[in-house]
Protein backbone atom coordinates (compact mmCIF):
# COMPACT_ATOMS: atom_id res chain seq x y z
CA UNK A 1 0.00 0.00 0.00
CA UNK A 2 1.83 2.92 -1.49
CA UNK A 3 -0.97 6.05 0.01
CA UNK A 4 0.66 7.87 2.10
CA UNK A 5 -2.19 8.81 4.17
CA UNK A 6 -2.84 5.29 4.77
CA UNK A 7 0.77 4.90 5.68
CA UNK A 8 0.14 8.40 8.36
CA UNK A 9 -3.11 6.97 9.84
CA UNK A 10 -1.20 3.21 10.47
CA UNK A 11 1.37 5.46 11.97
CA UNK A 12 -0.65 7.51 14.05
CA UNK A 13 -2.31 4.12 15.21
CA UNK A 14 1.55 2.51 16.03
CA UNK A 15 2.07 5.89 18.21
CA UNK A 16 -0.84 5.34 19.90
CA UNK A 17 -0.28 1.46 20.73
CA UNK A 18 2.75 -0.86 20.19
CA UNK A 19 5.51 -1.95 22.12
CA UNK A 20 6.00 -5.24 23.95
CA UNK A 21 8.04 -5.05 27.18
CA UNK A 22 8.34 -2.23 29.86
CA UNK A 23 11.38 0.11 29.48
CA UNK A 24 13.32 0.51 32.46
CA UNK A 25 13.22 3.74 33.78
CA UNK A 26 16.63 5.25 34.38
CA UNK A 27 16.58 8.90 34.71
CA UNK A 28 18.58 10.20 37.61
CA UNK A 29 16.21 12.54 38.28
CA UNK A 30 18.14 15.59 38.06
CA UNK A 31 18.52 15.59 33.92
CA UNK A 32 15.11 16.69 31.98
CA UNK A 33 13.43 14.01 30.65
CA UNK A 34 13.89 15.13 26.91
CA UNK A 35 16.64 16.04 25.70
CA UNK A 36 16.71 16.89 21.81
CA UNK A 37 19.90 18.18 20.33
CA UNK A 38 20.77 19.85 17.03
CA UNK A 39 17.93 17.45 15.07
CA UNK A 40 17.99 17.18 11.45
CA UNK A 41 14.98 15.88 10.12
CA UNK A 42 14.86 15.68 5.87
CA UNK A 43 12.77 14.73 3.08
CA UNK A 44 14.47 14.22 -0.50
CA UNK A 45 11.98 15.08 -3.01
CA UNK A 46 12.21 16.10 -6.93
CA UNK A 47 12.18 19.96 -5.56
CA UNK A 48 15.57 18.77 -3.40
CA UNK A 49 16.23 18.30 0.01
CA UNK A 50 13.28 19.98 2.23
CA UNK A 51 15.00 20.74 5.40
CA UNK A 52 11.85 20.43 8.00
CA UNK A 53 13.70 20.57 11.02
CA UNK A 54 17.00 22.08 10.73
CA UNK A 55 19.36 22.10 13.71
CA UNK A 56 16.17 21.97 16.39
CA UNK A 57 17.13 21.82 19.98
CA UNK A 58 14.91 21.91 23.17
CA UNK A 59 14.21 19.99 26.72
CA UNK A 60 11.41 19.21 28.47
CA UNK A 61 11.48 18.51 32.44
CA UNK A 62 9.52 15.88 34.09
CA UNK A 63 6.31 17.68 34.96
CA UNK A 64 6.91 20.54 32.39
CA UNK A 65 4.59 21.73 29.78
CA UNK A 66 6.50 22.46 26.53
CA UNK A 67 4.65 24.64 23.74
CA UNK A 68 5.82 24.26 20.12
CA UNK A 69 4.48 27.18 17.92
CA UNK A 70 4.46 28.56 14.86
CA UNK A 71 2.70 29.10 10.99
CA UNK A 72 1.49 25.70 8.73
CA UNK A 73 4.67 24.59 7.58
CA UNK A 74 7.40 25.80 9.91
CA UNK A 75 8.12 22.10 10.99
CA UNK A 76 6.45 21.34 14.40
CA UNK A 77 4.29 18.03 13.35
CA UNK A 78 7.34 16.55 12.33
CA UNK A 79 9.73 17.23 14.98
CA UNK A 80 7.00 15.66 17.03
CA UNK A 81 7.13 12.34 14.36
CA UNK A 82 11.06 12.47 15.10
CA UNK A 83 10.81 12.56 18.59
CA UNK A 84 8.38 9.20 18.02
CA UNK A 85 10.60 7.74 15.30
CA UNK A 86 7.57 7.84 13.15
CA UNK A 87 9.25 10.15 10.13
CA UNK A 88 9.00 7.52 7.37
CA UNK A 89 10.75 7.40 3.58
CA UNK A 90 11.19 9.76 2.00
CA UNK A 91 11.77 11.47 5.46
CA UNK A 92 14.82 10.70 7.78
CA UNK A 93 16.37 11.96 10.59
CA UNK A 94 20.13 13.02 9.07
CA UNK A 95 21.78 14.54 12.62
CA UNK A 96 21.13 15.25 15.64
CA UNK A 97 19.92 13.30 19.43
CA UNK A 98 16.80 12.29 20.53
CA UNK A 99 17.72 11.75 24.59
CA UNK A 100 14.79 10.42 26.55
CA UNK A 101 15.66 9.14 30.30
CA UNK A 102 18.93 8.72 28.96
CA UNK A 103 18.73 6.69 25.82
CA UNK A 104 18.92 8.39 22.27
CA UNK A 105 15.77 7.33 20.88
CA UNK A 106 17.70 7.89 17.37
CA UNK A 107 20.26 4.88 17.91
CA UNK A 108 16.89 2.68 18.62
CA UNK A 109 15.76 -0.09 15.95
CA UNK A 110 11.91 0.29 14.94
CA UNK A 111 11.28 -2.33 17.35
CA UNK A 112 13.24 -1.37 20.52
CA UNK A 113 11.47 2.21 19.87
CA UNK A 114 8.08 0.08 20.00
CA UNK A 115 8.92 -0.40 24.03
CA UNK A 116 8.34 3.00 24.30
CA UNK A 117 5.55 4.28 22.17
CA UNK A 118 2.13 3.91 23.89
CA UNK A 119 4.24 3.13 27.18
CA UNK A 120 6.57 5.81 28.06
CA UNK A 121 5.71 8.53 25.64
CA UNK A 122 2.28 8.74 23.65
CA UNK A 123 1.09 11.27 20.79
CA UNK A 124 -2.67 12.60 20.03
CA UNK A 125 -3.39 13.81 16.73
CA UNK A 126 -5.28 16.55 15.35
CA UNK A 127 -8.16 14.68 13.58
CA UNK A 128 -8.77 11.87 16.44
CA UNK A 129 -10.79 10.00 13.93
CA UNK A 130 -7.48 9.06 12.13
CA UNK A 131 -6.01 7.18 15.65
CA UNK A 132 -9.38 4.98 16.34
CA UNK A 133 -9.55 2.14 14.07
CA UNK A 134 -13.69 2.09 13.03
CA UNK A 135 -14.33 -1.22 12.97
CA UNK A 136 -13.07 -1.98 16.93
CA UNK A 137 -15.28 -0.68 19.52
CA UNK A 138 -13.79 1.99 21.62
CA UNK A 139 -13.13 0.06 24.81
CA UNK A 140 -11.51 -2.44 22.81
CA UNK A 141 -9.18 0.44 21.46
CA UNK A 142 -8.49 2.02 24.62
CA UNK A 143 -7.58 -0.58 26.31
CA UNK A 144 -5.43 -2.05 23.51
CA UNK A 145 -2.11 -0.48 25.16
CA UNK A 146 -2.83 -2.15 28.28
CA UNK A 147 -3.12 -5.40 26.55
CA UNK A 148 0.25 -5.13 25.03
CA UNK A 149 2.66 -3.30 27.14
CA UNK A 150 1.08 -4.86 30.91
CA UNK A 151 0.07 -8.07 29.42
CA UNK A 152 -3.48 -7.80 30.95
CA UNK A 153 -6.85 -9.75 29.81
CA UNK A 154 -9.39 -8.82 27.98
CA UNK A 155 -12.26 -8.41 30.29
CA UNK A 156 -9.88 -6.90 32.41
CA UNK A 157 -8.92 -4.01 30.17
CA UNK A 158 -12.04 -3.25 29.44
CA UNK A 159 -12.50 -2.00 32.77
CA UNK A 160 -9.94 -0.01 32.75
CA UNK A 161 -10.48 1.47 29.70
CA UNK A 162 -13.80 2.03 31.38
CA UNK A 163 -11.96 3.80 34.38
CA UNK A 164 -9.90 5.88 32.08
CA UNK A 165 -13.01 6.95 29.78
CA UNK A 166 -14.22 8.32 33.16
CA UNK A 167 -11.31 10.02 33.76
CA UNK A 168 -11.58 12.34 30.71
CA UNK A 169 -14.94 13.22 31.42
CA UNK A 170 -17.18 10.83 28.89
CA UNK A 171 -19.75 10.31 30.86
CA UNK A 172 -21.55 7.18 31.03
CA UNK A 173 -18.45 5.18 29.74
CA UNK A 174 -20.13 1.78 31.11
CA UNK A 175 -22.15 2.31 28.23
CA UNK A 176 -20.23 4.05 25.77
CA UNK A 177 -17.19 1.33 26.04
CA UNK A 178 -19.07 -0.83 23.39
CA UNK A 179 -19.71 1.98 21.23
CA UNK A 180 -17.84 2.06 18.09
CA UNK A 181 -15.99 5.61 17.06
CA UNK A 182 -18.61 6.40 14.37
CA UNK A 183 -21.33 6.77 17.62
CA UNK A 184 -18.76 9.72 19.05
CA UNK A 185 -19.06 13.26 18.66
CA UNK A 186 -15.53 14.73 17.54
CA UNK A 187 -15.15 15.75 21.01
CA UNK A 188 -15.82 12.71 22.73
CA UNK A 189 -13.69 10.50 20.20
CA UNK A 190 -10.85 12.79 20.87
CA UNK A 191 -11.36 12.23 24.52
CA UNK A 192 -11.45 8.58 24.08
CA UNK A 193 -8.29 9.18 22.13
CA UNK A 194 -6.35 11.13 24.85
CA UNK A 195 -7.43 8.14 27.60
CA UNK A 196 -5.81 5.47 24.97
CA UNK A 197 -2.83 7.48 25.06
CA UNK A 198 -2.84 7.88 28.60
CA UNK A 199 -3.69 4.09 29.28
CA UNK A 200 0.32 3.41 30.58
CA UNK A 201 0.60 6.39 32.26
CA UNK A 202 3.46 7.80 30.03
CA UNK A 203 5.63 10.09 31.10
CA UNK A 204 5.73 12.31 28.11
CA UNK A 205 2.49 12.78 26.09
CA UNK A 206 2.87 14.73 22.80
CA UNK A 207 -0.23 16.69 21.72
CA UNK A 208 -0.34 18.25 18.20
CA UNK A 209 -2.83 19.91 17.31
CA UNK A 210 -5.27 18.36 19.99
CA UNK A 211 -7.88 20.34 20.05
CA UNK A 212 -7.93 22.19 16.30
CA UNK A 213 -10.63 20.41 15.14
CA UNK A 214 -12.39 21.22 17.95
CA UNK A 215 -15.54 23.88 18.61
CA UNK A 216 -14.10 26.26 21.05
CA UNK A 217 -16.04 25.40 24.53
CA UNK A 218 -14.71 21.45 24.18
CA UNK A 219 -11.18 22.58 23.05
CA UNK A 220 -11.11 24.56 26.81
CA UNK A 221 -12.54 21.46 28.20
CA UNK A 222 -10.05 18.74 26.43
CA UNK A 223 -6.83 21.53 27.30
CA UNK A 224 -7.96 21.60 31.16
CA UNK A 225 -8.73 17.57 31.10
CA UNK A 226 -4.65 17.51 29.79
CA UNK A 227 -3.45 20.06 32.28
CA UNK A 228 -5.18 18.14 35.00
CA UNK A 229 -3.85 14.86 34.24
CA UNK A 230 -0.04 16.67 33.61
CA UNK A 231 -0.58 17.60 37.24
CA UNK A 232 -1.74 14.86 39.01
CA UNK A 233 0.66 12.41 37.04
CA UNK A 234 3.42 15.12 36.81
CA UNK A 235 3.88 13.95 33.00
CA UNK A 236 5.61 15.89 30.87
CA UNK A 237 3.26 17.35 28.24
CA UNK A 238 4.66 18.71 24.42
CA UNK A 239 1.52 20.64 23.13
CA UNK A 240 1.91 21.60 19.51
CA UNK A 241 -0.27 24.21 17.71
CA UNK A 242 -0.74 27.18 16.23
CA UNK A 243 -2.89 29.03 18.52
CA UNK A 244 -0.69 31.17 20.82
CA UNK A 245 -3.94 31.35 23.60
CA UNK A 246 -3.60 28.00 24.06
CA UNK A 247 0.03 28.45 24.55
CA UNK A 248 -0.44 31.71 27.37
CA UNK A 249 -2.46 29.03 28.98
CA UNK A 250 -1.13 25.94 29.27
CA UNK A 251 2.45 26.35 28.88
CA UNK A 252 5.42 26.69 30.95
CA UNK A 253 7.99 27.34 28.28
CA UNK A 254 7.73 28.06 24.97
CA UNK A 255 9.52 26.84 21.72
CA UNK A 256 8.60 29.23 18.71
CA UNK A 257 9.32 27.82 15.30
CA UNK A 258 9.89 29.36 11.74
CA UNK A 259 11.28 27.52 8.52
CA UNK A 260 12.18 24.49 10.49
CA UNK A 261 14.14 26.37 12.85
CA UNK A 262 13.57 27.25 16.44
CA UNK A 263 13.90 30.71 16.72
CA UNK A 264 12.73 31.52 20.27
CA UNK A 265 12.59 29.66 23.37
CA UNK A 266 11.87 30.74 26.84
CA UNK A 267 9.12 30.59 29.81
CA UNK A 268 5.80 31.71 28.77
CA UNK A 269 6.16 34.72 30.68
CA UNK A 270 9.41 35.37 28.81
CA UNK A 271 8.08 34.77 25.18
CA UNK A 272 4.41 36.95 25.62
CA UNK A 273 5.52 39.99 28.11
CA UNK A 274 9.24 40.11 26.55
CA UNK A 275 9.49 38.80 22.89
CA UNK A 276 12.81 38.96 21.11
CA UNK A 277 12.48 37.85 17.79
CA UNK A 278 10.40 39.96 15.34
CA UNK A 279 8.97 36.90 14.47
CA UNK A 280 7.26 36.58 17.85
CA UNK A 281 6.96 39.81 18.01
CA UNK A 282 4.57 39.61 14.48
CA UNK A 283 2.90 36.23 15.74
CA UNK A 284 1.59 38.08 18.97
CA UNK A 285 0.80 40.78 16.98
CA UNK A 286 -1.00 38.98 15.00
CA UNK A 287 -3.26 37.85 18.11
CA UNK A 288 -6.60 39.87 18.91
CA UNK A 289 -7.15 41.67 22.65
CA UNK A 290 -10.26 40.81 23.73
CA UNK A 291 -10.31 43.66 26.28
CA UNK A 292 -9.58 46.34 23.38
CA UNK A 293 -12.55 47.15 21.10
CA UNK A 294 -12.29 47.33 16.99
CA UNK A 295 -8.39 46.21 16.97
CA UNK A 296 -7.38 45.24 13.80
CA UNK A 297 -5.50 41.25 13.41
CA UNK A 298 -1.95 42.41 11.97
CA UNK A 299 -0.99 38.86 10.02
CA UNK A 300 2.54 38.77 9.22
CA UNK A 301 3.09 40.07 5.55
CA UNK A 302 4.58 37.41 3.25
CA UNK A 303 5.12 33.29 3.61
CA UNK A 304 6.87 30.90 5.09
CA UNK A 305 9.72 30.68 2.32
CA UNK A 306 10.21 27.22 0.55
CA UNK A 307 12.26 24.66 3.25
CA UNK A 308 14.01 23.41 0.03
CA UNK A 309 15.61 26.77 -1.01
CA UNK A 310 15.56 29.10 1.99
CA UNK A 311 17.28 33.05 1.90
CA UNK A 312 21.03 32.80 2.32
CA UNK A 313 20.92 35.14 5.79
CA UNK A 314 18.17 35.09 8.15
CA UNK A 315 15.26 32.83 6.82
CA UNK A 316 12.28 35.60 7.99
CA UNK A 317 14.40 38.83 6.56
CA UNK A 318 12.13 39.24 4.08
CA UNK A 319 9.42 39.66 6.32
CA UNK A 320 10.70 41.08 9.04
CA UNK A 321 10.09 44.97 9.78
CA UNK A 322 13.51 45.43 11.85
CA UNK A 323 15.40 43.92 8.64
CA UNK A 324 19.24 45.50 7.76
CA UNK A 325 21.63 44.29 4.89
CA UNK A 326 23.65 42.27 7.22
CA UNK A 327 20.55 40.50 7.62
CA UNK A 328 20.81 39.44 4.12
CA UNK A 329 24.15 38.13 4.89
CA UNK A 330 23.92 36.58 8.54
CA UNK A 331 22.35 33.45 9.10
CA UNK A 332 21.87 33.94 13.06
CA UNK A 333 21.89 30.95 15.59
CA UNK A 334 19.61 30.88 18.42
CA UNK A 335 21.61 32.26 21.60
CA UNK A 336 20.67 33.67 24.85
CA UNK A 337 19.47 36.61 25.09
CA UNK A 338 18.64 36.89 28.48
CA UNK A 339 18.86 34.59 31.49
CA UNK A 340 17.56 30.91 29.87
CA UNK A 341 15.98 33.35 27.04
CA UNK A 342 17.24 32.24 23.86
CA UNK A 343 16.64 34.45 20.51
CA UNK A 344 17.53 33.52 16.83
CA UNK A 345 18.04 37.18 15.98
CA UNK A 346 21.02 39.42 15.46
CA UNK A 347 19.20 41.59 17.79
CA UNK A 348 19.11 40.99 21.62
CA UNK A 349 15.87 43.30 20.78
CA UNK A 350 15.46 44.78 17.61
CA UNK A 351 12.91 47.01 18.89
CA UNK A 352 16.72 48.99 20.65
CA UNK A 353 17.38 49.76 16.84
CA UNK A 354 14.43 51.33 15.50
N1 LIG B 1 6.05 13.28 3.83
C1 LIG B 1 6.57 14.46 3.47
N2 LIG B 1 7.20 14.61 2.28
C2 LIG B 1 7.74 15.78 1.92
N3 LIG B 1 7.72 16.90 2.68
C3 LIG B 1 7.11 16.82 3.86
C4 LIG B 1 6.50 15.60 4.33
N4 LIG B 1 5.95 15.83 5.56
C5 LIG B 1 6.23 17.13 5.84
N5 LIG B 1 6.91 17.72 4.84
C6 LIG B 1 7.36 19.12 4.76
O1 LIG B 1 8.00 19.46 5.98
C7 LIG B 1 7.73 20.81 6.32
C8 LIG B 1 7.21 20.87 7.74
O2 LIG B 1 5.92 20.24 7.80
P1 LIG B 1 5.10 20.04 9.14
O3 LIG B 1 3.99 19.12 8.82
O4 LIG B 1 6.02 19.64 10.22
O5 LIG B 1 4.56 21.51 9.41
P2 LIG B 1 3.66 22.00 10.63
O6 LIG B 1 4.42 23.09 11.31
O7 LIG B 1 3.24 20.85 11.45
O8 LIG B 1 2.42 22.66 9.87
P3 LIG B 1 0.84 22.64 10.25
O9 LIG B 1 0.65 23.77 11.24
O10 LIG B 1 0.19 22.93 8.94
O11 LIG B 1 0.49 21.30 10.80
C9 LIG B 1 6.73 21.32 5.29
O12 LIG B 1 7.47 22.06 4.33
C10 LIG B 1 6.18 20.08 4.68
O13 LIG B 1 5.80 20.30 3.34
MG1 LIG C 1 1.37 19.95 11.82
Amino acid sequence: MNDPSFKQEANIREAAISGEEEVERTSSGDEPLLSVENLHTQFDTDQGIIRATDGVSFEVDKGEILGIVGESGCGKSVTSLSLMGLVDSPGYIADGSVMFDGVDLTELSREELRKYRGKRMSMIFQEPSTAMNPVYNIGWQVGEPLRIHEDIKQSASRSRAVDLMRQVGIPSPEDRVDDYPHQFSGGMLQRAVISMALACEPDLLIADEPTTALDVTIQAQILDIIKELNEELDMSVIIVTHNLGVVAETCDRVAVMYAGRIVEYGTVEEIFNDPRHPYTKGLIGAVPDPTRDGQDLSPIPGTVPNLADTPDGCNFVTRCPYATEECEQVDPRLREVDDEHHSACIFDDPNDHE
